[in-house]
């Protein structure tokens, strides 16, 4: 199969030496893409700004917002058989960048104006076809609702539902607690490390493929 796996955060500027981004390392999207092209997968990965080293036989295409991480999707979408989404990708970016640092001055608060960036999953929807599209939800409470919510809302075939709050699970760590959703069943896996997990998802993406 063709593959596009997104990892790590995205990035939005607030000036030339400041962001907005969150805690992914990009581990568990690298694990995914290590797995997939070590099973003879065709992989192509896009990855938010991190600092792992590219997986051996994959094709990595760097990008730091949110913006470009969904024309990086949208550019390589139409030649891939299946999407996994485990990219955090902000979901917030300021109004404004300043073109230059933005000075202190006496001031003791400021206010941010924040508007969203755009949801990928959802903006590529109509283009899925026949694609499998595999989503992953980090969830601090709810988690079973609101990943059932995202399988929905973002038609995915499969939703890997992580909390992030967990020990062992989440952001940065080597290690994933995961339950994984589709329309009709969960499966709920034990903590294992995230190059485990991504063969479990690879498992269950090839045999939907198959089905
Ligand atoms: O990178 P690590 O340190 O290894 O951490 C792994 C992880 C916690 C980042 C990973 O396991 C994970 O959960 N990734 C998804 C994080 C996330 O953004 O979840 P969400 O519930 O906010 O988003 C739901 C889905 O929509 C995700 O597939 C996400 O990629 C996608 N999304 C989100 C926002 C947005 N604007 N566009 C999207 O397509």
């Amino acid at each position: 199969m063709k593959i596009l796996i997104t990892a790590g955060p995205t990035r939005e500027p607030l000036d030339p030496v400041r962001y907005l981004s969150n805690r992914s390392s990009g581990k568990m999207g690298y694990a995914l893409a290590a797995a997939a092209a070590a099973r003879g997968h065709s992989v192509t990965l896009v990855s938010g700004p991190v600092a792992l080293p590219p997986p051996k036989d994959v094709q990595v295409v760097r990008v730091v917002t949110a913006v470009d991480m969904l024309a990086a999707v949208k550019l390589h979408l139409a030649t891939c058989d299946a999407l996994i989404m485990a990219a955090a990708v902000a979901d917030w970016r300021p109004v404004r960048v300043a073109k230059r640092k933005m000075k202190k001055g006496s001031e003791q608060r400021m206010l941010l104006e924040l508007k969203r960036t755009p949801d990928i999953l959802k903006t590529i929807a109509p283009l899925k076809g026949k694609k499998l599209f595999i989503g992953f939800a980090a969830e601090t409470h709810n988690v079973r609702a609101e990943a059932k919510r995202k399988l929905r809302e973002k038609r995915l075939d499969l939703i890997v539902a992580n909390d992030v709050t967990a020990p062992g699970a989440g952001f940065e760590v080597e290690t994933n607690r995961v339950t994984i959703f589709d329309a009709h069943s969960e499966e709920q896996l034990p903590l294992m490390p995230k190059r485990e997990v991504a063969e479990h998802i690879l498992d269950r993406l090839e045999a939907k493929c198959e089905a």
